[in-house]
């Protein structure tokens, strides 16, 4: 169901947007406003410690046994958060690591700082997003 509303916004902020808009592959403000409130609400989500989900993306050489060790150990600890996980060999010394979780928002940002205190990851990032509802 769709409902129809009226905003005031300073002209200037409105002709921006349009140009956005024109510029974009949204076809409508509608669309780009659906999208824009929709990231806002996940990232209250977020910000409230609701229900979440989340892929944090690690990339590291596979070569410094401590640090597998110890990314290791910090999945375990999360077992109850985190629903699936990825191991990609990107090359001879790379690997590309996706674990996925779901469930409270601080669980999953705790997961990530402890990962990111990890020494010698050469990246680490977490995608927010919700579980859908
Ligand atoms: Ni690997």
């Amino acid at each position: 169901m769709l409902k129809r509303f009226s905003v005031s916004i300073k002209k200037e902020v409105s002709d921006r947007f349009d140009e956005f808009v024109k510029k974009s592959k949204f076809s409508n403000r509608s669309q780009v406003l659906n999208y824009l409130i929709g990231q806002e609400l996940v990232n209250l989500q977020w910000q409230e410690n609701k229900e979440v989900a989340g892929a944090l993306i690690m990339v590291y050489d596979h070569h410094k046994r401590d640090l597998v060790q110890q990314l290791l150990g910090i999945q375990h600890d999360f077992v109850k958060d985190i629903i699936s996980s990825q191991h990609i060999h990107l090359d001879h010394d790379n690997c590309l690591e996706v674990v996925v979780v779901k469930g409270k928002a601080g669980r999953a940002k705790e997961l990530l700082n402890e990962v990111k205190a990890v020494k010698g990851l050469k990246h680490v990032a977490l995608t927010a997003t919700t579980v859908g509802v």
